[in-house]
């Protein structure tokens, strides 16, 4: 049998500590791997799979575009592109879309539209302002957007024009706004960063302050977006309307895509000032139609806000009966459990063992991200492992 572990630590650039199975299929919240092991996954791709694994709905739009048209430049029109784009404008505040590949290069463009804008109507300016713990994307300026030291240390000098603040404070925002700030750019829940969810008016607090400046408030929903909270987007959580969002992970369902979507008065690039060659691709496009209608048609954010509250109350449960965890916290299906110690790695492999895949989030801390179509039953199923997980690791020696 071919040890692909080995082949991977040969070929593959270590640049992520993997989980050592090695996965061939999957189905619905299930995936298996190469020895057959069945295994409920509440990490779906880090909060990609938003229904689940090989939809048929992502399966028949992939197909079917792939017999017809595979790639096509920004230089024709294509339809697949225009009927997301228009899909997403409206089903949101937003006018206009531009569609990308990735969250990373959604925030990049996200954050040139904004130095545009500060160039054409802020006198110049291009500082954003970002949170700590904010997480933004892996490219140089994403990077730099981040609001965690770690990220930028591997990689300095990094490219200046981000300040960081505390992340649900208001009053950071304004003390750290100046004659050059152009924007103020936040998850409404940070994910990687914590699964942070930041006071109820929070957000419309920033709005006003934006407003009062005139500088632009981007959301990045890479995570948040296309349902994971319970709506459609986050922001509408928090009712403000935001002059940019970001979006990627969920919205292709497996198939990678990123979009950012502006107001009117910010879509102010000029043809030629920003572009990709396989943003708007026609298979990846279709396939983000086929799975933003599904959830927009079929109300999966109303199953989000059902399941994800029966996850949170489960947890909320287990705390109830271990000492060990010392919080439960989410929104949707975005949840973490905080341990007392750093059992995080411990929990992640004792839940392997039995059959859930969770997410490291901190050494002590998992984050649960599964589907967004699963159901009360693999939500008890999740729970009753990771009971017997925790049961397993408080006993060891
Ligand atoms: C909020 C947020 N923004 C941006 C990104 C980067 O997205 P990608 O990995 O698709 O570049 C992530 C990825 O985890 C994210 O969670």
């Amino acid at each position: 049998m071919t040890d692909w572990q080995e082949l991977d630590k040969k070929y593959v650039m270590h640049t992520v500590n993997r989980v050592p199975i090695t996965l061939v299929r999957g189905s619905g919240a299930r995936v298996w791997d190469e020895k057959g092991r069945e295994y409920l996954d509440f990490v779906a791709g880090w909060a990609v799979n938003s229904l689940g694994h090989c939809h048929p709905a992502v399966v028949d739009a992939v197909t079917r575009q792939v017999q017809t048209l595979i790639q096509v430049s920004g230089q024709f029109h294509n339809i697949p592109q225009i009927k997301l784009a228009q899909l997403l404008v409206e089903n949101s505040c937003l006018d206009q879309a531009f569609i990308c590949n990735s969250g990373a290069e959604a925030n990049e463009g996200a954050i040139k539209l904004a130095r545009r804008y500060g160039h054409l109507k802020l006198g110049g300016a291009y500082e954003v302002i970002t949170a700590r713990n904010s997480f933004h994307g892996r490219t140089l300026m994403t990077t730099a957007a981040t609001g965690q030291e770690k990220f930028h240390k591997p990689y300095t000098p990094i490219p200046p024009g981000f300040v960081h603040v505390p992340f649900n404070d208001v009053d950071a925002i304004k003390a750290a706004t100046t004659g050059t700030t152009c924007a103020v750019m936040l998850e409404p829940v940070q994910g990687e960063g914590g699964v942070n969810i930041p006071d109820d008016d929070y957000l419309a607090r920033v709005r006003d302050w934006c407003d009062e400046k005139g500088l632009l408030l981007i959301l990045d929903e890479v995570q948040t977006g296309i349902g994971r909270l319970g709506r459609l987007f986050g922001y509408q959580e928090y009712g403000v309307e935001p002059d940019i969002i970001t979006l990627a992970k969920g919205l292709g369902g497996g198939i990678p895509i990123g979009a950012f979507l502006a107001k009117q008065h910010a879509c102010v690039f000029a043809p030629g000032e920003h572009n990709s060659t396989f943003g708007g691709n026609p298979v990846t496009s279709a396939a983000a139609h086929a799975v933003a209608s599904f959830i927009i048609e079929n109300d999966i954010p109303a199953n989000v806000r059902r399941t994800g509250a029966y996850l949170l109350d489960g947890l909320k449960a287990l705390r109830q009966e271990h000492a060990a965890i010392t919080d439960v916290r989410g929104k949707g299906l975005l949840v973490a459990i905080e341990f007392a110690d750093d059992i995080g790695q411990a929990m992640l492999d004792a839940c392997l063992e039995r059959g859930l895949l969770v997410n490291r989030l901190k050494p002590n801390a998992l984050r649960f991200m599964p589907p967004l179509t699963i159901g009360p039953a693999e939500v008890d199923e999740a729970i009753a492992i990771t009971r017997a997980a925790l049961a397993a690791v408080s006993s060891a020696p």
